[in-house]
């Protein structure tokens, strides 16, 4: 790490595996078993969900980084100069490169949940940016986020890209952008990436890649669950399956399990019929109108949303209102 970044811990070591072991036994004791996609993001789990981001079938990086070039000059005007940037679930911090070529940010803020992860990205960012001044908090954006003092000087804006406003569900999305809306001050932009509802096939390719790599990143959940839990399981008899539900418009992706079997999960033992399966993820899609409706709902105002060219993706620049 070099002292460029500053680091702020929200999320003790010791009390976050103490708190996930809860969480993820919670859901295991469910009549329809889940676990929070957040455990996916452990060190490899994040270096697939970046591969996950290039496979050709999963359109939605793609059609955001398109969009963000283009829309780069309006952003810039609609943030004003010497912005903060505050990205939430910063993983590789990729995305903000493209801000940070095109605009004048004075500093940034990333926030991950993976901490060796955000200290390795954001390394990074300091070392190929270095006249920005870099923060690094390691946190649960689930959680309420509270700024660190010194840091809501200029303008501030909130980077929440990639449609990861999907994992929530849409009364979550409200609870999360309500906290957002206290969060940031008046006057503070959010830009904020959302994926768009669309015909099935393309929707349930993009979470099937051929490559198999989505497959890898859901099943590596269960390895998460072994290292940091300590767990008797084989990975092995489960499969990957991810199907969009039009009735939520949302794609959920499950664990099945290909047997009858037994497994153990800190100490707990939890049964599995054949067929039987781990939900693990939802994505939720939105149309434009809403998006919009729920911002507003939270506070939040749309100064501008631009889509690509085949209408798959949009990204909104929502302004906090008192
Ligand atoms: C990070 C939540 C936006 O839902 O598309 C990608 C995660 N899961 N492939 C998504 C994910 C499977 C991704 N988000």
């Amino acid at each position: 790490m070099t002292t460029a970044v500053r680091f702020y811990d929200h999320q003790p070591v010791e009390s976050s595996s103490l708190t996930m072991r809860e969480e993820v036994l919670a859901g295991l004791r469910a009549p329809q078993k889940y676990c929070s996609p957040k455990y996916f993001y452990d060190q490899l789990g994040s270096e697939l969900f970046e591969k996950i981001c290039q496979q050709p079938e999963y359109y939605l990086t793609r059609s955001e980084e398109a969009i963000l070039a283009t829309a780069m000059n309006e952003i810039e005007e609609l943030a004003g100069k010497n912005a903060t940037l505050v990205e939430i679930g910063s993983g590789a911090s990729r995305k903000v490169r493209l801000l940070l070529e095109h605009m004048e940010i004075s500093s940034y803020l990333g926030i991950d949940i993976s901490r060796d992860f955000l200290l390795e990205s954001t390394a990074k960012l300091a070392a190929d940016y270095p006249w920005l001044e870099v923060h690094a908090a390691c946190a649960d954006f689930c959680q309420r986020i509270t700024l660190p003092e010194g840091l809501t000087e200029g303008p501030l804006v909130g980077f929440f890209p990639g449609s990861s406003i999907g994992n929530f569900s849409p009364t979550e999305a409200e609870d999360f952008l309500t906290g957002l809306h206290s969060t940031l001050p008046e006057g503070s932009g959010l830009l904020i990436g959302v994926d768009l509802i669309k015909d099935t096939a393309t929707l349930e390719a993009a979470y099937n890649d051929a490559a198999g790599v989505t497959a890898e990143f859901n099943l590596n959940l269960l390895r998460h669950l072994e290292r940091e839990l300590g767990a008797s399981l084989d990975p092995e008899r489960f499969i990957h399956r991810a199907v969009f539900n039009s009735t939520h418009h949302r794609i959920e992706m499950h664990l099945v399990s290909t047997m009858a079997q037994v497994i153990t999960v800190a100490g707990e033992t939890f049964r599995f019929q054949e067929g039987e399966s781990l939900h693990t993820e939802n994505s939720y899609k939105y149309s434009i109108d809403g998006f919009q409706a729920l911002a507003r709902r939270c506070g939040f105002v749309s100064r501008a949303v631009w889509t690509d060219r085949g209408q798959n993706f949009s990204v909104h620049y929502l302004e906090r209102r008192g």
